[in-house]
């Protein structure tokens, strides 16, 4: 079966961009990566895409007038490539109207909070300000809206009493690393259905599990 090429814009440290690299290293995997693109020279996700000997480009937004040119920068970049999945993998440039309407189904991306709450930036610190039990991540199709659109995958896990920004942020990685792949591959696979702006999904599991947060079967006072 073809494998349905992606196009991955980042702008930093890239480890949802290695994890999807690493998914690509199996055997029944359904996609594959045609380009990673960065807004930033100093992105550390560049070396991991050469590491991994993908193809690079780097598209700075400096370079541009505006963000339309720089939009069909992006745009002319992922058609040579031959791209047809486009995910955002901490790419920290707002998209316009017009790149998000002509991807549109086609454009994913990852957030670190169980949208449609957190949207935005500094999601951690807020989510522990607010008291959150749960927080998780969020792979959904792009709307012009930021942070809206349908959702594919999501990940919950507990907010830790003692967790800081970085200990949430680290434990949110992990399921993310895990919930971007699984996306990809459902999409790739056929297995992802829009109805309207609802995702359906299409022979998969439900997880039956609970989360309580505190846990109810461990004493709630020591
Ligand atoms: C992730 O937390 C993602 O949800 C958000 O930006 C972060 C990127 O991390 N959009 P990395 O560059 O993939 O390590």
């Amino acid at each position: 079966m073809a494998r349905l090429r992606l196009g991955v814009l980042i702008s930093g440290h890239g480890s949802n961009l290695q994890a999807l690299i690493d998914a690509t290293r199996k055997a029944h995997y359904g996609a594959e990566i045609g380009l990673v693109i960065s807004n930033q020279s100093d992105a550390y996700g560049l070396s991991r895409a050469r590491d991994a000997g993908l193809s690079v480009a780097l598209i700075s937004h400096r370079d541009y007038r505006d963000r339309a040119e720089f939009d069909e920068a992006l745009g002319a970049a992922l058609d040579e490539a031959g791209v047809e999945l486009v995910c955002l993998a901490g790419f920290m440039r707002m998209l316009g109207d017009a790149f998000v309407a002509r991807w549109q189904d086609r454009l994913i991306n990852i957030h670190p909070s169980l949208l449609p709450a957190f949207k935005g930036l500094d999601v951690h610190r807020r989510v522990i300000e607010a008291g959150a039990r749960f927080s998780g991540c969020t792979v959904h199709y792009v709307r012009p809206e930021v942070d809206s659109g349908p959702i594919i995958v999501q990940a919950a896990i507990p907010v830790l009493s003692a967790d800081t920004p970085a200990t949430l942020e680290s434990r949110v990685h992990e399921v993310e690393h895990r919930c971007y792949p699984l996306a990809v591959d459902l999409i790739a696979k056929g297995r992802v259905r829009l109805e309207g702006e609802r995702v359906r999904l299409i022979d998969v599991r439900d997880a039956r599990g609970r989360l309580i947060n505190p846990a109810p079967d461990e004493p709630m006072l020591s």
